[in-house]
């Protein structure tokens, strides 16, 4: 119990792997097909509202929680003394196994379409029956294992040699890749009218409460909250690392990715004939049905559709791994398993928990019915649980913690946060605003499924018609992109050079804001 507890090796390496565990299936999907559904650019106001006035600071504070304590979700609320804090710590490490349960099988299903991009298998189908009947056939038992697998494999090597190693490799690759599909996305002719759906606000969607619980639910999913995750990488960080930096810059980083994909997707779906399609996708399913059509008809398809898979993979991997951690780290601090044992132990339970997601592709019927049983459990954990956890965690620092958790943001930070404002704003706005927006989510699933009355009024939908790109949404797509790309590399350089400088001056100790 006393050995030496793991850290991350380099700054780089702990951004790499904190972005990692950001980047996913929630930015390359979710967030341009939320874009898209609720007014492009108007889409946006809310999501960067609450990714920068709340969603930061929530992570921040599981940072905190994970950095001050050094321990795994149930050791960091029980060191802090928060009441019944080994139980709610717990949620934090079976939370987790109920998200990955189905995230790693939707990963799975990226990995065959890597294969089937490449070798064209749903070339002249139709794309819709073709992966209905992937669902249902014996290929989802060996992806979905090797994908159980891999994520077992990288975290069986270690802190160091596998999250941080896979996610230096992974991640900027991601970046290189996505890049490339999104060049040739922009580029094919007709992709202005993409690019307008995309970005172009259409400002009903601003005033729609549903716009909001969209935006909240995307910004604790995209950022990993609630989910132990950025808690127990939190507890890797060493002390000399500032916290609000590193903060904006992974915050940064992940709304860079987020941005790109929808480059990436909405100019060639149409351009390519597919957009209103995609426009009005419900559902991840979409993405194994719809894209690949884009695919088939885009020149050099074959290759632009693998690219894209791969870098799917990319993200959702170093995803999946940084939920099956805290799970290991308990194992490993606190019933002294060797890292190994507890990612096979792991490894094996989450395979078996994600079976029933799998056989529910073999049942009769639509693609709705094959995908029921993910739909739900997507509902109940992204719009119920994560938050909850989120707001717990948020509340552990403002009002449990108290100065430590204060001080413990501000340690070893060459961008410091004043306590004026940020006691407030942790202890009062962030709660208040997350639990506010949670009741709206809750009372919107049960009216859906007919469990109350209409309390929401239902959206107006926003429709979209193109007027052409003009010079006004060019100069918003310039100022959009030079923001969160331009402060990403800025944030990241500065932070890392600072660091530099720094090296050999931390050994004075804390440093205290006021
Ligand atoms: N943050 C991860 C994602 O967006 C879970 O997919």
């Amino acid at each position: 119990m006393t050995k030496k507890r793991e850290t991350w090796k380099s700054h780089w390496g702990m951004i790499a792997a904190m972005i990692g565990t950001a980047i996913g299936l929630g930015n390359i999907w979710r967030f341009p097909y939320l874009c898209g559904k609720y007014g492009g650019a108007s889409f946006l106001i809310p999501y960067i509202i609450l990714l920068f006035g709340i969603a930061i600071f929530a992570m921040m504070c599981e940072w905190v929680l994970g950095r001050h304590t050094k321990r795994e979700p149930l050791g960091a609320f029980d060191k802090i003394k928060f009441p019944f804090g080994r139980d709610i710590g717990a949620w934090g490490v079976i939370g987790p196994f109920f998200l990955y349960s189905y995230y790693i099988v939707i990963t799975s299903w990226v990995i065959f379409f890597i294969f089937a991009s490449f070798e064209g298998l749903y070339f002249g189908k139709d794309t819709e029956v073709y992966f209905s009947s992937f669902l249902g056939s014996k290929w989802i038992f060996l992806v979905h294992f090797i994908a159980v697998c891999l994520t077992s494999g990288i975290l069986a090597m270690g802190v160091q040699k596998g999250i941080e190693r896979a996610c230096k490799v992974m991640i900027p690759t991601l970046f290189v890749l996505l890049i490339i599909v999104a060049i040739r996305s922009v580029t094919l002719p007709g992709a202005g009218e993409g690019i307008e759906f995309y970005m172009r606000p259409r400002w009903g969607g601003l005033l729609n409460v549903e716009t909001w619980i969209a935006a909240l639910g995307q910004v604790f999913f995209t950022l990993s909250l609630g989910m132990g995750a950025m808690l127990i990488y939190g507890s890797y960080m060493k002390d000399e690392w500032g916290i609000p930096m590193n903060a904006l810059s992974v915050t940064l980083g992940n709304t860079s990715a987020s941005i790109l994909a929808g480059f990436a997707i909405f100019p060639a779906a149409f351009a390519l004939g597919f957009g209103r399609v995609i426009g009005s996708a419900e559902s991840i399913g979409l993405t194994f049905f719809v894209l690949p059509k884009v695919f088939e008809v885009m020149p050099g398809g074959h290759l632009f559709g693998g690219i894209f898979f791969i870098l799917l993979a990319f993200g959702a991997i170093s995803s999946a791994i940084s939920i099956q951690e805290p799970a290991i780290a308990w194992l490993k601090d606190e019933v002294g398993w060797s890292r190994k044992q507890s990612a096979i132990f792991t490894g094996i339970i989450l395979w078996i928990m994600g079976l029933p997601f799998i056989f529910n592709g073999f049942v009769r019927g639509g693609i709705g019915e094959k995908l029921a049983l993910l739909s739900k459990m997507d509902i109940i954990i992204a719009q119920l649980a994560i938050p909850v956890f989120g707001i717990i965690a948020i509340i552990a620092v403002g009002y449990f913690m108290k100065n430590r958790g204060f001080d413990e943001m501000n340690k070893n930070a060459r961008v410091k946060l004043s306590h004026t404002w940020l006691k407030p704003w942790i202890k009062a706005t962030v709660p208040v605003f997350i639990a506010l927006l949670f009741i709206l989510s809750l009372l919107k699933i049960l009216q859906d499924n007919g469990i109350i009355p209409i309390v929401i009024p239902a959206s107006q939908g926003v429709k979209f018609v193109s007027i052409g790109i003009t010079p006004m949404t060019i100069l918003a797509i310039i100022f959009i992109c030079l923001i969160f790309w331009g402060g990403f590399i800025y944030s990241t350089v500065k932070v890392l050079t600072i660091e530099k400088d720094k090296k050999g001056r931390v050994s004075r100790g804390l440093h205290h804001s006021r």
